[in-house]
């Protein structure tokens, strides 16, 4: 069985302050990671901060990378700088960073090489903007970034990712997709990944994200291909995320 997992995903929101009020609410807080997989992703600045103060249970991860390990970037983090700060988790290819900062699927497909050589465990974003959805373009675009995305991804690190599907549309709206929209999107994320990987497609955790909040996670993660949650706004809140997180336990 794939155990969910909840991440959350503060884009560039708190300061030092407020990240480690959080941390300190959340982190004895959560439950074991036994039962429900806890990741919080914030802006680099708080990374070592919140590694220090994440117990056992949780999980900190950072919103973007480069793909080289060091040189001339300026304004870059590398994975190596990452995981120097112990960090487990790394957020690549956001449609935030897609349509603001110009990401294409190439440099998010370097991104990912490079996070999995270097042992972190990428989480791969893909999802349609409502134009593409309205075009009838969402299993061409899905396909298309699952596919270039995951290019000479090793079967065997398949797993150390997880993709994350958000309809742009979803996002930061309040309007979420239908946990039918949700399930039958993921599971054709899942079929594209059985395309190139077989049966690995299988183990690898694909969450739902767009306007996820402790009202409507359980319509979610009641569907059979969706293991867990990626939250933005809703995860500012430490006892909104505990919420979540919680909902995430199976039953
Ligand atoms: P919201 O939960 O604020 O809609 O953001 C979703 C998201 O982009 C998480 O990565």
């Amino acid at each position: 069985m794939r155990k969910n997992i909840i991440i959350a995903n503060w884009k560039m929101y708190k300061t030092r302050e407020e990240a480690l009020d959080f941390i300190y609410s959340v982190s004895q807080a959560v439950p074991s990671k036994d039962l429900v997989e806890s990741v919080v992703c914030a802006p680099a600045i708080m990374l070592r901060d919140l590694v220090k103060r994440q117990g056992d249970n949780v999980r900190i991860g950072a919103e973007n990378m480069y793909y080289e390990e060091e040189g001339a970037f300026t304004g870059e983090i590398s994975p190596k700088m990452l995981t120097s700060t112990n960090v487990e988790f790394v957020i690549l290819g956001h449609s935030e960073r897609r349509m603001i900062f110009k990401e294409d699927d190439a440099l998010i497909n370097k991104k990912v090489l490079s996070a999995l050589e270097h042992g972190l465990k990428p989480i791969l974003c893909c999802g349609e903007t409502l134009t593409e959805m309205e075009e009838g373009k969402v299993e061409e675009v899905l396909t298309k970034q699952l596919t270039e995305g995951l290019k000479s991804v090793k079967k065997e690190d398949l797993t150390k990712i997880v993709i994350g599907y958000e309809p742009v549309w979803a996002i930061g709206t309040g309007k979420s997709a239908t946990a039918e929209i949700a399930q039958s999107r993921c599971k054709f994320c899942r079929d594209v990944i059985a395309g190139l990987f077989g049966a690995e497609a299988e183990k690898i955790r694909i969450v739902y994200g767009g306007s996820v909040k402790p009202e409507n996670i359980a319509d979610f993660l009641k569907q059979p291909d969706v293991d867990g949650g990626l939250i933005g706004s809703a995860s500012l809140n430490p006892q909104k995320y505990l919420a979540m997180v919680e909902a995430g336990i199976q039953k």
